[in-house]
Formats: structure tokens, sequence, C-alpha cells
């Protein structure tokens, strides 16, 4: 990599910024263009459900680097600027604002989109999708004390705007789909809990139900199947994101539920990375290809890639890691399980304080801690290590963890 050279980063969300703040501090020192189409310098999103959308955190908080960060380390941000096509024969962008510029290597950070409901009334005003700040300020504008909420989706939006909602005196109401909360992330005991839990603090949840459509009501009338039907103030949907893989695709780069990718981030085309939750990537201590929607990922990964554009490769390969905030609840998982298996608990759920581990074919392949952070690191090692471990020792918190494995 030479002075002279021009890395062009498609995204300015959480993986784009990494990738530019590395690569400078990394030293750098050729051209670094940094393209979002939002009108916010690059951000962490996971206070969109909780602290900013609670009114507990500022705006400014959020910001990966101060966004004077970018014009002292040379980094040509250009916000509120879509790439529209890239030609990866001559290296060059399209840039909406019509401007065309050249590169040496690119990196798609160009994230997700959230998935939209296609249902009769689904544009009516008062419902809401939840990915950007702008999506956070309108939503909080609403969750007044009384307002009825209802929540399309039990996933993790469903569930931590349910749990900031009712801090904030909201009534509220989960619509979901399936059979269980959450189930795309938890075995079906944990799923179970976390129900409870919200019940408990006074959450309505649907499960298996479906919604049909939304209709002009006082103000908005959510309608499901089977004939329930909700009076809301405010619909939050959470049913999902998918990757913003089009461009890629369009300039003739391999996608499957992402921009696929090899374990340094590199594509099969020469000169053209992706990082962060477009990314399909090559995972070496699963040893499958997998595609993150996680702050570790977006971080690590971008940190990983730019490590690569500056000539010192790693591999990134690191056990999934995510988190999430419910009323008094610091849930953590490990582990990205193809199955769960068989489930052993270590704590007491009564008491909110407890670590489920997966064990399949006796094989720790994922861990759950509410409110115990500590078992977060020993549960990764044993992940990492595919350690075989007897279940009657895991449940017993007699038994130190550190003393396994
Ligand atoms: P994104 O954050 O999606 O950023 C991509 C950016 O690229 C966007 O700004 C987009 O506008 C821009 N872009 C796309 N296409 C173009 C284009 N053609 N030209 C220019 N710009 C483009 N994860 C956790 O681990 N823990 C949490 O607690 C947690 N909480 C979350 C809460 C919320 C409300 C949300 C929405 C997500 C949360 N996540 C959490 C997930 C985490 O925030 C994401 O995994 C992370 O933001 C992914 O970062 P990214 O940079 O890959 O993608
Ligand atoms: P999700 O995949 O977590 O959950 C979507 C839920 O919607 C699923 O339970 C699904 O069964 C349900 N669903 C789908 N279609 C439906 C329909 N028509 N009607 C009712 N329910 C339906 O996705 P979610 O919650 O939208 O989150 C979006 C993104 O934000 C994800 O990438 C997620 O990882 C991220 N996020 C992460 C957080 C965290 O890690 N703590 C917190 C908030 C968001």
């Amino acid at each position: 990599m030479t002075a002279a050279e021009s890395i062009v980063i498609v995204g300015a969300g959480q993986a784009g910024g990494w990738v530019a703040a590395t690569l400078r501090n990394e030293g750098f020192t050729g051209r670094v263009v940094l393209v979002g189409e939002e009108s916010y310098a690059p951000y962490e999103r996971p206070p969109l459900s909780k602290s900013l959308l609670a009114g507990e955190r500022p705006i400014e908080k959020c910001y990966i680097r101060p966004p004077v960060f970018y014009t002292e380390r040379d980094v040509d941000l250009r916000l509120g600027t879509r790439v529209e096509e890239i030609d990866t024969v001559r290296r060059r962008i399209a840039l909406s604002d019509g401007e065309r510029l050249a590169y040496d290597k690119l990196v798609f950070a160009t994230g997700a989109r959230v998935r939209r409901l296609k249902l009769p009334g689904a544009e009516l005003p008062g419902l809401h999708y939840l990915r950007t700040i702008d999506d956070c300020l309108a939503i909080r504008a609403a969750l007044k004390p009384g307002a009825r909420v209802v929540l399309v989706g039990g996933g993790y939006i469903g569930l931590e705007v349910a749990a900031t909602a009712r801090k904030l005196g909201c009534a509220v109401v989960i619509v979901e789909m399936q059979r269980m909360v959450m189930a795309r992330i938890v075995p079906e005991g944990i799923s179970r809990y976390l129900a409870e839990l919200h019940r408990g603090h006074g959450v309505e949840i649907l499960t298996e139900v479906g919604v049909a459509g939304f209709e002009r009501g006082s103000p908005l009338r959510v309608c499901c199947d089977g004939g329930r039907n909700f009076d809301a103030d405010l619909v939050v949907v959470g049913v999902g994101i998918e990757p913003n893989v089009e461009l890629a695709r369009a300039a003739g780069i391999a996608t499957e539920d992402g921009v696929v990718v090899d374990e340094f981030g590199r594509s099969a085309v020469p000169g053209i990375y992706a990082a962060g939750d477009v990314a399909r990537h090559f995972n070496p201590l699963l040893g499958r290809h997998i595609r993150l929607e996680s702050w570790q990922n977006a971080q690590n990964q971008a940190i990983a890639v730019a490590r690569g554009l500056c000539g010192k490769p790693v591999a990134y390969g690191e056990v999934p890691w995510f988190w999430s905030d419910q009323f008094d609840l610091k849930i953590q998982i490990v582990g990205l399980p193809e199955r769960w298996g068989e489930v052993v608990l270590r704590g007491d759920m009564a008491a909110n304080r407890f670590t489920a581990f997966s064990l399949a074919d006796g094989i720790v392949n994922a861990a759950i801690a509410v409110n115990t952070p500590l078992d977060i690191r020993f549960a990764r090692k044993f992940i990492a290590e595919r350690q075989r471990l007897a279940p009657s020792a895991l449940a017993d918190p007699q038994i130190p963890l550190k003393t396994l494995g």
C-alpha cells in the first residue's frame, strides 16, 4: 500500500467508521473517503432501543468518534450521499451528487435495512421502524406516559423497545408471529422466561398471531389475524433486517444473504472487501460462513479489514457475542449454534441471575448469561475450545467455572 493509494468505504455506520479510524491509526497515509447516506457521523445503534430512546443519553454520546475526528485525521467524510454505482473494472464509483471517484481498494460497509411489512395500511402515519437516529427520535417523541404502543415482532427490537416504553409509562402489546419471542436468538426455555419477565412488567404478549393490516382508528388500529384489534398511538415494527447487497450484486460481486468474503474480509474480486452486518464472512473458529448482526462484529471485523488493507492481515474469527438490556436484566449471549443442545442451568432463574449453557452432543456451543457477566469469559473459552463438560459440574455453582475445562 503506497501513500498515493485511495480507499473508498461505502457506508458510514459503525463498521465504516471503524475502517476509516483504524486505517489512520495504523498509519495509512493515502486518501480515505467515507461515504454515508445518513446525515450523522458514524454512530453506534445499541442506544437507539435503550438509553437514547429513553432520553437518558444525548446523540453526541452515540458517535464512535467525535465528528471533528474525521477532519483532523484527513478522512473525507461525505454524509447525506449515496454510492449509486461501482465499476470494478475501472475502479470508479458514482455518487448520488453526480461526482465520480476513483479508488484502489473499496470496502462495503453498507449494513442492513429494516424489513418492511407489505400489508394494507402499512404506510399510515404512526407506524414506525427503528434503525436510525431519526427513527429513534420520531419514536421517542411519541413515547409519552399512557401512550398505547403496539410492537409488531417479538425479537430484539420488540423486547427492548417494550422494556423502554414500559419504563416511560406506556401501555405495551407485542404481536409475534412465531410460537416464541426471540426465537431466532434463544432456546425455548429462555424465550419462555423472557416472555414471563415482560408479562410481569405489564407487557401483553401475543404469540402465533399475525398482523392482517392497519386502519385509521384512534389514531391507528392494528388488525390481527383471528379478529383481535388494538388501538395504538404508536406502532413500532421490528420484523428483522435485510443486508444491503444490491450495489455489490450489480457490480458483479458474489452475494448470498450478504457480500461473501473470507476471514480477512476479502471478496473474490481483487481490491473489494466487506465488513459488518453486510458481510457473509468465513469464521475460522466455527468453520463456516456466517453473517452477524452485532456491535462486536461491526467493530472488530472492520478493524481486522483495515489492518489487512495496511499490509497487516489478521484473520477475524471470534466467538460471536451479543447483549441486550431489558428491564433490570443484562443479557449476554455467546456462540451462534446451528442447533441448541441440552440446556444446563447454573444459578437461579427466579432470582434473575443465571447462566444457561447449551451442550450439543456434550460440547458447549453457546451460553446465555443473565446478570452473570463474569461467566461470559469462561463460556467464550469453552465454546472456542469446543469443551466437553459434565452437565452436573456446569450446573453446580459451588464449582468455579475457572476450574472446569
Ligand atoms: P449499519 O449500522 O447498518 O450501517 C451501514 C450504513 O451504511 C448506514 O448508515 C447506511 O445508511 C449506509 N449505506 C448503506 N448503503 C449505502 C450506500 N449505497 N451509500 C452510502 N451509504 C450507504 N448489536 C449488539 O450487539 N448489541 C445491541 O445491543 C444492539 N442494539 C441495537 C439496537 C438497534 C435499535 C439496532 C438497529 C441495532 C442494534 N444492534 C445491536 C446491532 C448493531 O447496531 C449492528 O450490528 C451494527 O450497527 C452494524 O453496523 P454496520 O456498520 O455494519 O451497519
Ligand atoms: P429479529 O430478527 O431480532 O426479530 C424479528 C422478530 O419479528 C422475530 O421474532 C420474528 O418471528 C418476528 N416477525 C417476523 N415477521 C413478523 C410479522 N409479520 N408479524 C409479527 N412478527 C413477525 O429482528 P429485529 O428485532 O427487527 O431487530 C433488527 C435488527 O436489529 C437485528 O439485526 C438485531 O440484531 C438488531 N438489534 C439488536 C439488538 C441487540 O443485539 N441487543 C437490539 C435491537 C436490535
